[in-house]
């Protein structure tokens, strides 16, 4: 199977490798796993007090599509508020990377790892808010 330039771009030089501190209320972390394959992706999210996302970083363990997908989100979710992050689609991962019908998973894997990462955030926040109000 060919891949696109930019699969093997990513792929071979992914951005934003990493890990965020889990303990930062503002920091959301998304795990999610693949039934297709087995294939694991960790995303994570740092949002400011202004709800726009300030640095993002990923660790995947899985194929070379996976970490593109994961690379690439980083790079889209650099900057843009959480409502915008919300709205990404792994469809615009498979167009952005061109990735073939059997690799659209691994985008799937992206989507739902910027979902789940967006839900951790939201809940620290919540907790957090009843903590603040439970004090006073
Ligand atoms: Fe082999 Fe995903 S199926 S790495
Ligand atoms: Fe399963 Fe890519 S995430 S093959």
């Amino acid at each position: 199977m060919a891949y696109s330039d930019k699969v093997v771009e990513h792929a071979e030089n992914p951005r934003n490798v990493g890990t965020l501190d889990k303990s930062d209320p503002n920091v959301g972390t998304g795990l999610v796993g693949a039934p297709a394959c087995g294939d694991v992706m960790r995303l994570q999210i740092k949002v400011n007090d202004d709800g726009v996302i300030e640095d993002a970083k990923f660790k995947t363990f899985g194929c070379g599509s996976a970490i593109a997908s994961s690379s690439l989100a980083t790079e889209w979710l650099k900057g843009k508020t959480v409502e915008q992050a919300e709205a990404i689609k792994n469809v615009d991962i498979v167009n952005e990377l061109n990735l073939p019908p059997v690799k659209i998973h691994c985008s799937v894997l992206a989507e739902d790892a910027i979902k789940s990462a967006i839900e951790d955030y939201r809940k620290k926040q919540e907790a957090r808010a009843a903590a603040v109000q439970s004090s006073h």
